[in-house]
């Protein structure tokens, strides 16, 4: 069997060698401990990790000191919101009914703790009216938190407008920022965001590590730490910093920013390919989220009489999610395409294609074809 063509990018993506050839150095002769300021072999790590987060910050339109590494965006979303509602016990929260487990479930189990929370709902398309934000202000709201854009269905949250409604009351924006990277412009000053998550191997970098955006100017974010322990990343993230993986995180940030506008329109452009050959040889299909306000390389497809896990089962050359489960160890109907109103038979028949930086018109081809004849043989027109 040839290689599989890999089109689940949402789900993680390949390290660019590029981001690998950066981080090579960390696992050889640059090994220090960026905490041991007494020695080169630690200055050097120290000076490593100090560029990738002026590229992170970069990346985001932040500040260099405004920036801490983590373990990836779980952490991220966690200690973001976590750590603002340790601060005020029993306040107010509010999030969506889309986000990702990781800021859902956080929301939740802070909610079963003794906060309120409030989750706003999407539209058919999955996206957040601003006014919802609006109304589910109170006066203890702490937090608000939003996804730049979401993993299953790709819709694009009009972050700047929910941004300046946060703004104007006392509550943080937290922007969980995980897919948009390299994606779209993400800008902390202009979407108002005070704190935002992301994670470098959605981006081309490697996995178990992300970063979180703390903003410190105008108003300073406080938060209490998940942890203690050495007092690195000013308290908030302490134990010793994994420099081969934030070097890697930097690389891929510089990236991502460099590459994106050309990407954009490369991926745009693959997914229509994808979506013409697959509209035209097979009828019943529907274009789950929304049909412009979405990320470039995201296609979540409702196939009309088939399940997708079916489907999958059957297509071990294609890589690709089944759109029904909100993770592979989680066989639960999707909390995202049941809030924009696709439930039962239709959640199971949702395919979720993200096409990404290394993809070919070829494989894009080879893929559709195969997706159409699999389609054929499951209803029985093979
Ligand atoms: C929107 C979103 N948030 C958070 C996460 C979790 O990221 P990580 O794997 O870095 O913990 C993911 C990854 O699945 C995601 O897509």
């Amino acid at each position: 069997m040839t290689t599989p063509i890999y089109l689940d990018h949402h789900a993680t993506t390949p390290v660019d060698p590029r981001v690998l050839d950066a981080m090579l150095p960390c696992l050889r002769e640059d090994f220090g401990n960026a905490s041991s300021r007494h020695h080169v072999f630690g200055r050097q790590a120290a000076a490593l990790v100090e560029q990738a987060r002026e590229r992170v910050a970069q990346a985001i339109g932040a500040r260099y000191s405004e920036v801490i590494f983590t373990s990836g965006a779980t952490e991220s979303n966690a200690l973001a919101i976590k750590g603002v509602a340790h601060a005020r016990p029993g306040a107010h929260l509010i999030t969506t009914a889309i986000e990702h487990r990781a800021v859902l479930d956080t929301c939740r189990r802070l909610e079963h703790d003794g906060w309120r929370l409030t989750v706003v709902p999407v539209d058919r398309h999955g996206r957040v009216d601003p006014g919802d934000v609006q109304r589910a202000l109170a006066p203890d709201t702490i937090l608000v938190s939003v996804m730049a854009a979401n993993n299953e269905i790709g819709t694009i949250q009009p972050l700047a407008r929910i941004g300046a409604v946060v703004r104007a009351s006392q509550a943080l924006f937290h922007v969980d920022a995980t897919q948009a990277i390299g994606r779209m412009e993400i800008d902390v000053e202009a979407a108002s965001i005070d704190l935002l998550s992301l994670s470098a191997h959605k981006i081309y970098g490697p996995k178990g590590v992300g970063a979180l955006y703390l903003r410190r100017r105008p108003r300073r974010v406080e938060l209490l730490p998940l942890v203690e322990g050495g007092g690195q990343e000013n308290g908030l993230r302490p134990g010793t910093l994994n420099v081969p993986g934030i070097v890697g995180l930097g690389a891929a940030c510089e990236l991502a920013l460099a590459c994106r506008a050309e990407e954009t329109a490369r991926l745009r452009a693959l997914r229509e390919r994808l979506l013409g050959h697959l509209a035209g040889a097979l009828d019943g299909l529907t274009v789950n989220g929304h049909p412009e306000q979405r990320l470039a390389g995201n296609l979540s497809l409702g196939i009309d009489g088939v399940e997708a896990e079916a489907l999958l089962l059957g297509l071990p050359e294609v890589a690709v999610s089944a759109g029904a489960a909100c993770s592979s160890a989680a066989a639960k109907p999707s909390h995202v395409l049941e809030a924009i109103g696709v439930a039962g038979t239709a959640s199971r028949a949702a395919l979720r294609f993200g096409i990404g930086r290394f993809n070919t018109e070829e494989e894009i081809d080879r893929a559709a074809r195969l997706v159409v004849e699999r389609v054929r043989t499951l209803r029985g027109q093979g």
